[in-house]
């Protein structure tokens, strides 16, 4: 159930009653006299209608209907309205399981994409963890989702690894080996023009059906995929094979996305190349700068793609929404890239185009995190390290465990250390990569949550209790057992904003804070010690706690573990 939007709507139909405009801004109450929740939003209200705003708390009040969802509503300070909600509503809305009620979209999500012929580095970590969060909160919504890896499978950078190769006579099945392969091939492309011009050549005997160099294309894209699909798996992202649909994909469209832009009347030649001028995008001198679609030798661009891409998604697929996760340095692309396809008239089912950008991983010492030669981090060193990492710290608290269950849940704790450690950043904020900060037990860390779940396991365990014969339902009655209620019954609302946003944060701080409202009712509120109905009720809390923490972290792409 969706508690704080439900109240929201109701305050707000009491707004339109009586002609206010405003919005209710339902939060959790900031103390517990005041209630559970808190509308913030008549003082705002009142301010635009310019009255006075007690007075027109009041008439809200009266013209307020939450029969059978609240219990208590009452006026505090200048205009709040504290709402204590009716027992019997809130033990339906913490039983609940994620909300199905919402209109159900067609969602593409386009994540990960690393390119290819490189071993999948730390640049890619984000948008992997961070869009596999969303696409996993977005089918527990009930939404049909897409997932489109968008590879860097096409371009120059193939077409001087096959002249390298050709003319060296080197080969190899080692991602390694192609890795060193494509660092002298880059050199030999910025040294020697000739070199360039073959390999651009290369490029296009491609595009024409060349076989040998497709064959050869097409083997290293395997050899490359393989690597970041074995990252994947252990990294317990949900990307498979059957998601990817690189650049490569749209290569045959890219003709008909100049014809079409031709035809728009939107093509512009400037030296040489065709380009797109809108006026939106000016230099800093106030020239308008041109979004180039193809170069003058023909070649088209990373931005056609784009172009093509989104007439596939929202075209084809039928998209209602198409969201992009990439690093925020191509925020500028996105937005020449959406405004053009809207001109164009390439936005087919008035979707939404959404690009969600993501700040850098930082070192320590605040630069761009790199090895300690100053080299890229490859992920799968990072991830051998925060496994390696967490082991040593589980064997640490249990000297007597067995090897190969610390190194089980050395990974599940690692893995979810690194992943936790990212999502729980503001997405469009830098923020630094720091191992004691991550693989700690406290604050808002992955392996806090983890201990907080088998905390409350260990309650049933202890207690020998039979989860499942449990009641569905608790009327929460204590002051704490309330606020665990209430924090239970806010994870739809959680998980609303986290799909509109983006922002797995706001999953992540919900999830904390719902382990420490836990923590504080098993400290006032005695669990097995208790008896009859007290105990019962408090095991169903119990119980729906640690499904939330489960469910939460498994939207996050965590796991929990049975004991630390
Ligand atoms: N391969 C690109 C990169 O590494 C990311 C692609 C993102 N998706 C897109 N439709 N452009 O930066």
């Amino acid at each position: 159930m969706l508690v704080k939007a439900l109240l929201s709507e109701r305050i707000e139909a009491a707004f339109a009653r009586l002609g206010l405009d405003g919005q209710a801004l339902v939060q959790n109450a900031a103390r517990p006299e005041f209630g559970d929740y808190q509308a913030n939003g008549v003082m705002a209200a009142a301010k635009r209608a310019g009255r006075n705003p007690r007075e027109v708390a009041a008439e809200v009040l009266d013209a307020l209907d939450l029969d059978g969802v609240a219990s208590n509503v009452e006026i505090a300070g200048p205009g709040f309205l504290n709402i204590t909600v009716d027992p019997t509503f809130l033990a339906d809305a913490s039983a609940g399981a994620v909300d199905p009620s919402l209109p159900r979209q067609t969602v593409v999500v386009d994540y990960s994409a690393p390119n290819l012929a490189k071993e999948m580095h730390v640049g890619h970590l984000r948008s992997t963890i961070i869009g596999d969060c969303l696409v996993r909160v977005l089918e527990a919504q009930g939404h049909h989702v897409i997932r489109q890896n968008h590879v860097g499978d096409w371009g120059t950078q193939f077409g001087m690894l096959l002249t390298y190769l050709d003319e060296t006579g080197d080969d190899s099945d080692d991602l390694a080996d192609l890795e060193n392969f494509y660092r002298a091939a880059k050199q030999r492309f910025d040294a020697d023009d000739d070199f360039k011009t073959r390999s651009r050549e290369a490029v296009v005997g491609l595009q024409g059906g060349d076989p040998d160099a497709f064959a050869t294309w097409q083997r290293f894209i395997d050899i490359s995929m393989s690597h970041c699909q074995d990252i994947y798996d252990r990294l317990g992202v949900t990307l498979k094979t059957e998601h990817i649909y690189g650049e490569s994909a749209y290569n045959d469209a890219l003709p008909g996305i100049i014809s079409q832009l031709d035809e728009a009347g939107l093509l512009e030649e400037s030296e040489g190349a065709q380009c797109v001028f809108l006026d939106e995008f000016k230099s800093k001198k106030g020239d308008v700068l041109p979004v180039i679609v193809q170069k003058s030798d023909g070649g088209y661009l990373y931005t056609t793609t784009d172009l093509a891409a989104i007439q596939y998604r929202t075209g084809k697929l039928k998209a209602d929404r198409v969201v992009i996760f990439t690093d925020a340095r191509q925020t500028l692309h996105f937005k020449q890239v959406f405004a053009v396809a809207e001109r164009a008239g390439f936005i087919a089912n008035d979707a939404h185009l959404e690009h969600m950008p993501f700040g850098a991983m930082l070192g320590p010492d605040g630069k761009p995190f790199k090895t300690r030669e100053g080299g890229v981090v490859k992920l799968a060193e990072l991830l051998e390290e925060a496994q390696e990492r967490a082991t040593a710290l589980v064997k640490e608290k249990n000297p007597e465990i067995d090897a190969t269950l610390a190194a089980e849940l050395g990974g599940r704790i690692g893995i979810g250390a690194i992943k936790y450690a990212d999502l729980s950043k503001n997405r469009t904020s830098d923020y630094v990569f720091d191992w004691e900060q991550m693989i700690s037990f406290d604050g808002n860390t992955a392996p806090y949550l983890q201990y907080a779940y088998t905390r409350i396991q260990s309650v049933f365990t202890r207690g020998e209790v039979d989860v499942a014969a449990l009641p569905d339902h608790a009327i929460a009655v204590d002051e704490a057992e309330r606020k665990l209620a209430v924090a239970i019954a806010g994870f739809n609302d959680t998980l609303v904003a986290v799909a509109a946003e983006g922002q797995p944060h706001l999953l992540c701080g919900y999830l904390f804070d719902l382990a420490q409202t836990f923590s504080h009712f098993y400290e006032a509120c005695p669990i097995l010690a208790s008896e009859g109905e007290v105990r019962t009720r408090r095991l169903v809390l119990a119980r729906q706690a640690g499904d939330t923490l489960q469910e939460g972290l498994g939207l996050l792409g965590i796991e929990v573990v049975a004991r630390m």
